[in-house]
């Protein structure tokens, strides 16, 4: 089933396929750290085709199997999660614009790959449509970038961080909240992050974006009470991750620093929560679990060796 539609995407995936996947994940990586949009080796009829590939694999699936949809699956958070829930049993969607990392991590887990940009309207909606039963969606994608004061911010900086993290949580939501609801036991789980609960200086695109997704999950807890559908926020605090590499677009002395002195946490400390978020039974709503290294106070406050 993977080769052909290996087939149909053509060249740069079938290269990841057949050997040179190390080659092309470094060309991925370093376009990623760059900042530069990992959907241009993929066409809307590609696209299409896995989202046709999805649907079917999850019409396949036996009645009592549970569908999770992790979004930011390519690294981090979101791939230590996909394998915590598959691990679970859950039949884990995993979606990302880098599509040649979670079509690896779904043939590892059992899981159905998805390229995603949660930015694109178009991409969710077909997402939506392709998946006939969805019990849990974990947002997650997201990130920073640049660190600056309010007067010195690159707008585009500003731009990225607001598209990605509240409107691309807000554009998940909205296309998978009917078929939640309709798994008669929906749960979401937004990360949200430490930034979310203190503003601080030079980080204020990351704050206000972070704060904006925190209320946008908190305020779908009400408007939604009394439907079978559950929301967990997780705050996660110093997480070691791609994030930072991210945030400085590949300086990987700069990545480095937010980490040095202390113990950070690690993508499983977190996936294990969200873990033990989704085996919770449906009466019980866990609303908001903050996760951070013993060392880190705060946003702004760690002891350092
Ligand atoms: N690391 C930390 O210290 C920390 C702390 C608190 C909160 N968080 C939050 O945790 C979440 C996960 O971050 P992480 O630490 O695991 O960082 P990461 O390793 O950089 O992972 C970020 C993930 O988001 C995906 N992503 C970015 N833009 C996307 C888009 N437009 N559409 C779809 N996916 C997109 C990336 O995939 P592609 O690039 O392949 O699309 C990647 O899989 C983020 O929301 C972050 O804000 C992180």
């Amino acid at each position: 089933m993977w080769g052909a539609r290996w087939s149909v995407i053509g060249g740069a995936w079938s290269e990841a396929m057949f050997g040179a996947q190390t080659m092309a994940d470094r060309r991925s990586a370093r376009a990623h750290a760059h900042g530069a949009s990992n959907l241009g080796h993929m066409s809307t009829s590609a696209a299409n085709n896995e989202y046709a590939a999805a649907a079917e694999a999850i019409a396949a699936l036996d009645e009592g199997t549970k569908v999770a949809v992790v979004s930011g699956a390519s690294s981090g958070i979101g791939e230590a999660t996909a394998r915590t829930l598959a691990e679970q049993g859950f039949h884990v969607v995993v979606g990302a614009r880098r599509f040649e990392r979670v079509s690896a991590l779904a043939e590892e887990i059992g899981g159905t790959a998805a390229p995603l940009d949660v930015t694109n309207t178009d991409q969710v909606a077909a997402l939506a449509e392709a998946l006939g039963r969805v019990d849990v969606l974990v947002n997650n994608a997201g990130g920073a970038k640049g660190q600056s004061s309010i007067m010195d911010a690159d707008i585009e900086q500003w731009r990225w961080m607001w598209e990605t993290n509240v409107l691309g949580t807000l554009h998940m939501l909205r296309a998978l909240m009917p078929k939640l609801i309709a798994s008669g036991d929906g749960l979401v789980v937004t990360i949200t992050s430490v930034a979310a609960l203190e503003a601080y200086d030079n980080g204020s695109g990351y704050t206000t974006a972070k704060t904006a997704e925190s209320v946008l999950h908190r305020t779908l807890r009400g408007e939604f009470l009394g439907e079978p559908v559950r929301f967990t926020e997780i705050v996660p605090g110093l997480v070691e991750t791609e994030f930072s590499l991210v945030r400085f677009e590949g300086d990987a002395e700069k990545a480095a620093k937010p980490y040095q002195g202390l113990q950070p946490l690690v993508a499983e400390d977190v996936a294990e929560v969200v873990g033990f978020v989704a085996s919770r039974p449906a009466h019980v709503n866990l609303d908001r679990i903050d996760i951070k290294p013993r060392a880190q106070h705060s946003a702004q406050r760690a002891y350092r060796e």
